[in-house]
């Protein structure tokens, strides 16, 4: 039987508002971007794709490309002395502008999501070269960082118009890296449920998981968090605060050097974390260390495991259990000059969660971080 109008106005709407098809690219504002470009590549084994300055008609900034399966990064720097770009890099130093999300339709997502509080940055907008049409839209979120929203189905380009193919000799081998697993934001004391409301209200996401200071907490620092997810599960965000601990949390020491919230770690999944970890220390990725004892214990917490041990340990992989698996996590030192931004890499062996189990082991060896750097 079919439901009446009447009826389905009444049914709670099944339909997604604000349908995500993935991440659509992650773009850095930074000091140098040719450098950062040179670093990502070598280091990361990202690959050069596309490129907009001063040979393609763009005067004032210039960007470049990267790509390594699904994970798309752009690097842009400022070409002038004043303006947006230059105040982001003085203000946060090298970091996350702008988290890019792939939509059928930029136009209604601006709406939906404006219509339900969002500050809009840019209205839809059309972008057309000789590969198509591409529509932008534009969000703020927590901080400086803004939600582009990128329609891109009539576009046959390599990335967006206005952008050229780059093609260097040079190119290094890729590590493994396959998509963005998650992203996690830091804001400020007491402002984590703001911005969860602000996911769930304005973006129609869902909370999966939350932690307070007795989940993330070791005998100095502590945190909370709630992680966010929209409808398909594609695009997670964990949203951080800082708790009160006997001395400075990792999230304080964040927002003390970023000048505020923004991206704290970019979650880059892999296949086999043993060979892209390997791969990444040998190119000089730092990442950092728990005490060896963790492997003592780690198998009677987490079970039976298909990797060795051995090698695991060797790279100091980190491995956390649920219900549904398990998942191997590791953590960079920051990448960039101040204590701010970060990468994990993660391998999902069923596992849906964030490494809980990790978390004591993983602050502490962050507190020996910033002891090293007299911010603890
Ligand atoms: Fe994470």
């Amino acid at each position: 039987m079919n439901a009446s109008p009447e009826l389905e106005k009444v049914v709670p709407q099944a339909e997604d508002f604000l349908p995500l098809l993935g991440t659509d690219h992650i773009e850095l504002f930074c000091g140098n971007a040719k450098q950062s470009a040179h670093y990502y590549m070598t280091a990361w084994g990202f690959q050069p794709v596309a490129f907009a300055g001063l040979e393609t008609g763009v005067k004032d900034r210039v960007s470049y490309v990267l790509r390594q399966d699904k994970i798309t990064l752009v690097l842009t720097t400022s070409l002038v002395p004043d303006g947006p770009i230059n105040e982001h890099v003085n203000k946060h130093g090298d970091g996350v502008k702008n988290v890019a999300l792939w939509v059928d339709d930029a136009t209604k997502s601006w709406k939906e999501t404006t219509s339900r509080g969002a500050v809009s940055v840019f209205e839809p907008k059309v972008l057309e070269d000789a590969n198509g049409r591409v529509v932008l839209s534009a969000i703020e979120t927590y901080g400086e960082t803004v939600h582009v929203f990128v329609e891109r189905k009539d576009y046959t380009g390599e990335f967006l118009p206005g952008y050229q193919p780059w093609n260097p000799a040079f190119r290094a081998p890729e590590v493994g890296l396959k998509f963005v697993d998650h992203m996690v934001g830091n804001v400020g004391w007491g402002e984590m449920n703001t911005w969860v409301d602000f996911y769930a209200r304005v973006m129609g996401f869902a909370q999966l998981i939350s932690f307070d200071d007795k989940d993330i907490s070791t005998e100095y620092t502590a945190l909370m968090s709630k992680v966010m997810s929209n409808g398909n599960g594609r695009i997670k965000f964990p949203i951080n605060e800082p708790a009160e601990g006997r001395k400075k949390s990792q999230i304080e020491e964040y927002i003390d050097f970023y000048q505020g919230a923004g991206v704290q770690h970019i979650a880059v999944a892999t296949d086999n974390i043993i060979e892209t970890v390997t791969a990444l220390r040998d190119r000089g990725v730092e990442f950092l260390q728990v005490p060896a004892t963790y492997y003592d214990t780690v198998l009677d917490r987490v079970g039976t495991i298909d990797e060795d041990l051995e090698p695991l340990k060797e790279l100091g992989i980190l491995i956390d259990r649920d219900d549904e698996g398990y998942l191997l996590q590791l953590f960079t030192k920051p990448v960039v000059d101040r204590p701010t931004m970060f990468f994990e890499i993660i391998q999902r062996k069923g596992a849906k969660s964030f490494g809980k189990g990790n978390f004591k082991a993983l602050f502490e060896a962050i507190e020996r971080e910033q002891e090293n750097r007299g911010t603890l």
